[in-house]
């Protein structure tokens, strides 16, 4: 199945740029997330993968093929679009099957995919209903069925599991990937998921106003991140700003306005220069108030089963988030004075965005 490679691809809608010079690498049967916020791009490149689209610059590859002005028929690509659309006089099994039919599929071998599809998509007990008769998860899961029994090289999936509740929208998460293993299909799933994506991918591409940012294994993106945007995209960060005071091979200090000095990696910025260190909301540690740099007033907790997500005003510096685990909730109340610290290693020092850091972490 292909390798896809998209170089220079350049779309504009008036004076929207949805892809802006974008390249992007997606390896023979690699399962590829596109992760990234709303409006930056994410079904403007797959409609381009899939020919629906036309890009006004730039080259789609499939291996050595150039697919630019390639009919979609011709592609072996299918989109499972972010508004599905099922026939509505098919019944979910005819909706499965109208690939295959039209391939002259043989009757058993017919029979035998339907059966796994219908399992893997657990729509079995619901062969015979028509899509009107669904739930919108329901009706989701039967158009992802209906894409993958058109066996095609290249599965482009546009938000799968949304309309899924989160127990299902789980199980699927492996199940998909799984099958998509099995068959040895080249997969780019789109989502604004940082979960999925993370649980999903090989590789995870992060999209912003049209452009890859970075793109790297899951463990790259959440432990590496290339700017303070995709590190609070993908596993939300806490913010310290300040200026490099010291700096050497095994770490750096970041001082801030009121003198508090904190410890984080190496950094190549500069002494003196300002500078945003970025700490991941799991990574930053509650601690006695008497002990730490940084002290603040606990403003919220709130419980998510086997951790507490705890949210702490920080004298001068606003919110820092924490979370503690569930067995320790009765030792932090709202209003407790504490502290907060990490350790060196999970702190990133990036120099301070040109816009300002609101801008750098804007999501619309
Ligand atoms: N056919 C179109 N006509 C005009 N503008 C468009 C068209 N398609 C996309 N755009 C614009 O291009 C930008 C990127 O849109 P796109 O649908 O690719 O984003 P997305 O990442 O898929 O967002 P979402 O997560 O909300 O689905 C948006 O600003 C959108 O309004
Ligand atoms: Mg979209």
């Amino acid at each position: 199945m292909p390798q896809i490679t998209l170089r220079g691809i350049t779309k504009r809608f008036s004076n929207v740029t949805a892809a802006d010079d974008l390249n992007l690498i997606v390896k023979d049967r690699e399962y590829l997330c596109l992760l990234g916020p709303t409006g930056a791009g994410k079904t403007t490149t797959l409609r381009i993968i899939a020919g629906l689209t036309m890009p006004d610059l730039g080259t789609v590859h499939f291996d050595d093929r150039d697919v630019t002005s390639l009919e979609p028929e011709k592609r072996n690509a299918v989109l499972l679009s972010q508004t599905y659309s099922l026939f509505p006089t098919m019944t979910v099994a005819e909706n499965i099957l109208f690939g295959p039919e039209i391939r002259n599929m043989p009757a058993p071998e017919k029979e035998q995919l339907l059966v796994s599809l219908l399992d893997l998509v657990r729509l079995t007990k619901r062969a015979d209903s028509y899509p009107w008769e669904l739930s919108g998860g329901m009706q989701q899961r039967n158009a992802l069925a209906r894409a993958i029994a058109t066996n095609p090289d290249v599965l482009l999936l546009d938000e799968p599991l949304r309309a899924l509740d989160a127990r299902l929208r789980i199980v699927l998460r492996k199940e998909l990937r799984s099958l998509a293993k099995t068959i040895g299909l080249t997969v780019i799933h789109v989502t604004h998921d940082q979960d999925e994506a993370l649980v999903m991918a090989d590789r995870i591409a992060v999209i912003r106003a049209g452009r890859i940012v970075q793109i790297g294994t899951p463990q790259e993106i959440f432990n590496n991140p290339i700017s303070p945007f995709v590190a609070n995209f993908v596993g939300q960060s806490n913010f310290f700003v300040g200026r490099v005071v010291t700096s050497g091979p095994n770490g750096s200090e970041v001082e801030d306005h009121l003198g508090r000095r904190m410890k984080a990696r190496p950094t190549e910025v500069p002494l003196g220069a300002k500078v945003v260190v970025a700490v991941k909301v799991g990574h930053t540690r509650l601690l006695k108030f008497n002990v730490a740099k940084l002290r603040g007033t606990i403003e919220r907790m709130l419980f998510e089963g086997r951790v507490v997500h705890v949210d702490v005003d920080v004298d001068g510096l606003g919110r820092f988030s924490a979370k503690i685990p569930a067995s320790h909730r009765d030792r932090y109340h709202v209003g407790d004075k504490v502290g907060i610290g990490w350790g060196r290693s999970r702190a990133i020092v990036f120099p301070y965005p040109a816009d300002g850091l609101e801008n750098e972490l804007r999501v619309d």
